[in-house]
């Protein structure tokens, strides 16, 4: 008897992820997923939670107390964070200059904050001073910003952003998602509050874990605001401002869960957890230096490449990301073929763009497993291929060739 509902098994061609993420898992973290779930009160368990605090402390150098994760896609912790800190009527500065700028700011605006833009067009970055003249002036909750944006490949400076939050009293967010683990993010150094992460991009794992780190001045901010769920047990503190406009995203509940005080709050997703915690014991075997390193010296290779086949990088060269490359589609060439064949004769995806630059861009990620010598290679050749292919004249093997050359010279 055939059961035509049920489908075939999972069982595609392994493909290289050569986007702006999510890309290849690590095989070490796939072992660890498939380890038998626990409760989440299991002593065991508990004991991995405490574990895997203190090596995110480490990934995201910082001696914060409240480093943890929260069970979601990155926005997951990016929501939290604005939700538990922001009540409504109170004002936030948010650096935009890309797509994920944006998100932070329609994320602000749902939580009824007054939302004040500093803006760059797509390709550029903020500058602190246009920051610091927004914060004297406004006095935010928070200023809210964007480390590396996907969307334009550029990195924003957070350096002095820190101190200029603090002159003001403001609270500072970092989305690091997709830089957290390839580039330098030097939580205690900048003075950031609150940054957060997903594990898909340079940290090598699967999306659906958020980790996030929280100073103690932010997290008296949020415990301010605790309002424990009335049917769990009374008598945990209760705070007296606003309550969270949310209970899954309830920084405070959570809080309490991955404390002493073990809150049930959520189901704890094990999976994800032993994920999160082995990609950072990944990580930091390698060492963050190590690992800032070989993300920089893959993402030279790869803009060296495509210019050496002609093409042009999109972006202030300044202020690129490393760890993707923003490759501008040339004239007459169809990008979503390029694209489509990429996948379907190499088994290779590279990344489409969003809003202004849709069918202008291709972004080209070189993360975690992914940042390596072998995969930059392939990934070079097959795009050369496909190009000669759609017509675009260049010197044949001319990107590999360069991409060599710039990993026999070494660090970039
Ligand atoms: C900078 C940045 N922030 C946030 C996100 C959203 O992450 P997620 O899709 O994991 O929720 C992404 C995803 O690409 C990103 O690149």
């Amino acid at each position: 008897m055939t059961h035509p509902e049920v489908f075939g098994e999972i069982d595609h061609p392994p493909r290289l992820l050569m986007g702006p993420g999510p890309i290849n898992v690590h095989p070490r973290v796939l072992r660890a997923m498939s380890a038998s779930v626990l409760g989440q009160f299991d002593p065991e368990f508990t004991t991995y939670m405490n574990q895997t605090m203190a090596l995110y402390r480490q990934v995201f150098a910082t001696r914060n107390r409240w480093t943890f994760l929260v069970d979601g896609t990155s926005r997951a912790a990016i929501e939290a964070s604005l939700v538990s800190v922001l009540a409504p009527g109170d004002d936030v500065v948010v650096l935009n200059a890309g797509r994920f700028g944006l998100l932070l700011a329609e994320i602000a605006a749902r939580c009824e904050a007054r939302v004040t833009l500093v803006e760059a067009p797509w390709g550029e970055v903020i500058a602190p001073e246009a920051v610091e003249a927004a914060v004297r002036r406004v006095r935010p909750r928070l200023v809210a910003c964007v480390h590396g944006d996907t969307s334009t490949t550029m990195a924003q400076p957070i350096g002095d952003l820190g101190a200029i939050c603090r002159a003001s009293d403001a609270l500072l967010y970092v989305d690091a998602t997709a830089t957290l683990a390839g580039m330098p993010v030097p939580t205690d150094d900048c003075g950031a509050d609150i940054v957060t992460a997903g594990l898909q991009k340079c940290l090598g794992g699967p999306s659906g874990s958020a980790p996030i780190t929280i100073s103690d001045r932010a997290a008296d901010h949020i415990f301010a605001r605790r309002h424990i769920e009335r049917g769990l047990a009374a008598g945990n503190g209760e705070g007296t401002g606003r309550r969270i406009g949310s209970n899954y995203f309830d920084l405070a509940m959570i809080m309490d869960y991955w404390s002493e005080k073990r809150l049930n709050h959520h189901t704890e997703a094990a999976s994800m957890l032993y994920a999160a915690r082995e990609c950072a014991r990944v990580v930091l075997e390698e060492g963050l230096e190590a690992r800032f390193a070989r993300h920089a010296l893959a993402g030279a290779a790869v803009t060296a490449g495509v210019q050496a086949m002609g093409l042009a990088v999109y972006g202030d060269p300044d202020h690129k990301m490393t760890n993707v490359t923003g490759v501008i589609a040339p004239l007459g060439v169809d990008h979503d073929r390029v694209r489509a064949r990429m996948r379907e004769d190499f088994e290779i995806e590279i990344g489409s763009a969003f809003g202004q630059l849709a069918g202008r861009i291709w972004r080209i990620g070189a993360m975690g497993i992914n940042a390596r010598k072998h995969a930059v290679l392939t990934t070079l050749a097959a795009l050369e291929a496909v190009l000669r292919g759609e017509g675009f004249a260049h010197v044949a093997g001319a990107g590999v060739d360069v991409a060599l050359a710039v990993y026999a010279a070494g660090a970039p």
